[in-house]
């Protein structure tokens, strides 16, 4: 196997126009990664540093002293490796560190240098990507076997700190299932899609798109919201609650001021905002709630999993922040029955492996994420796949950066040629 020959970094806009980290990492051999980070608008306080310059240029938000970092401290140490391996590279970033929070060098530098290893390994053996994480995650005696492909959770309407929507929950997903494969299931969406644009055009709401691609319409409560989102699942022609089911993230961290959730124009406590969710549950085909209480409510938290643990999808995203030991709290307080999963927010890829492992081991389900500001980096699809994930929340399907995510599982689902409608072989 090479060495590492070159890591060359540099700073490229995100889909909001921002600056982020993109790396190329050549090794010896030729074979060559690149990779790039993407960036939260409602990120949990425990998140990984996203280093960034805080001076005149993008409002503060260049990103130079993360290059720097990749250019003086990171390359001319795992360049000096003899044998690197994915552990053995994400240790030494680690080292270099020396933080808890990567706050020295960089998440965001971090996490480019870690993913485009990867990537470049994997094309070393010759293998996909998303092979050569399953062989990390299961080791390699394991053999390649994908029993699951990712269940899309697409973020048709866009609330929150993610547009400019009047909506207090950040993101309305549709969930669709079926039997026929991961494009089948990206098509129910995209027709969800399409039909819930006639449906908000028709009733004279905007149609412009928030961050996620999804439509940022000029409503209020969320029961509107979710109204239309199940009008468009019937007039597309499928049935809620059996082909396609929704989703909430309501980011509640962000609503949380003086010690009340706000939302809907109105206050609520911890426990009126419990309730408030069982109710929904009861009149809606709601399959997942993410984020429903604040990251440091975890009394709370405790509470709405003993209350509907046993129905709902509960999935701590700000709670967690792909972290391990905020997961092993999860697990040791009965909090939450799923993590979602963003490597950026703990910034090396065998520290995701070791939370996804932890949560496959215990039961709690793994639903691998983007971020709102994103890149055309399609490396969560992969992620996806490899470690066999329960979801995959890619936003909306519309505008690039979030296509570029679905469009690889397609890739990946005909390479597999597993069911699938979108491709002929022979
Ligand atoms: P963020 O939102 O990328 O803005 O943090 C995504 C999410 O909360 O799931
Ligand atoms: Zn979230």
């Amino acid at each position: 196997m090479g060495r590492i020959e070159r890591i060359v970094a540099r700073e490229i806009l995100d889909s909001r126009g921002m600056p982020t980290v993109e790396c190329t990492l050549t090794l010896s051999t030729g074979a060559r990664g690149t990779a790039s980070v993407p960036s939260g608008a409602s990120r949990g306080k425990r998140e990984a540093c996203e280093l960034r310059d805080g001076n005149h240029r993008f409002s503060g938000k260049g990103v130079l002293k993360a290059l720097r970092n990749i250019q003086e401290v990171i390359s001319p140490t795992l360049c000096q490796l003899p044998a690197p391996t994915q552990s053995l590279v994400d240790e030494t970033l680690l080292l270099l560190d020396g933080t808890p929070d990567k706050s020295r060098l960089g998440g965001n530098a971090i996490l480019a240098v870690s993913l485009a290893f990867g990537k470049a390994f994997a094309e070393e053996q010759k293998i996909p990507l998303y092979e050569y994480i399953h062989h990390l995650y299961r080791g390699e005696s394991a053999g390649f076997k994908i029993q699951e492909f990712p269940v899309p959770f697409m973020n048709l309407i866009n609330g929150g700190a993610h547009s400019d929507s009047p909506l207090s929950i950040q993101e309305f997903l549709v969930i669709p299932f079926t039997k026929t494969g991961f494009s089948t299931a990206l098509r129910l969406g995209a027709e969800v899609y399409h039909t819930l644009k006639n449906l908000l055009s028709e009733k004279e709401h905007s149609i412009s798109l928030g961050d996620e691609g999804g439509f940022a319409p000029n409503l209020h409560q969320t029961r509107q919201a979710l109204e239309f989102l199940i009008d468009a699942i019937a007039r597309a022609g499928y049935r809620p609650g059996e082909d396609i089911f929704l989703g909430l993230d309501v980011a509640a961290s962000m609503l949380l001021h003086d010690s009340s959730y706000h939302l809907d124009d109105s206050t609520f406590t911890t426990a009126s905002l419990i309730s408030f969710y069982e109710s929904l549950w009861k009149e809606y085909p709601l399959l997942s709630l993410e984020d429903p209480l604040g990251e440091e409510d975890w009394e709370g938290w405790k509470a709405l999993t003993q209350r509907l643990g046993k129905d709902l999808i509960l999935i701590g995203d700000d709670l967690f922040v792909t972290s391990y030991s905020l997961l092993n709290k999860g697990i040791r307080e009965g909090v939450a029955n799923a993590i979602l999963i963003k490597p950026n927010q703990v910034g090396t890829l065998t520290e995701t492996l070791k939370v996804i492992q932890r949560a496959s081991e215990v039961g709690f389900k793994v639903i691998v994420s983007h971020r709102s500001g994103e890149t055309n980096d399609s490396f969560i699809a992969d992620l996806a796949v490899g470690v066999g994930a329960y979801g995959i929340k890619a936003g909306a399907p519309a505008r690039g950066e979030r296509l570029a995510k679905y469009n690889r599982l397609l890739i990946i689902e005909s390479e597999l040629s597993l069911t699938g409608e979108n491709f002929f072989a022979k």
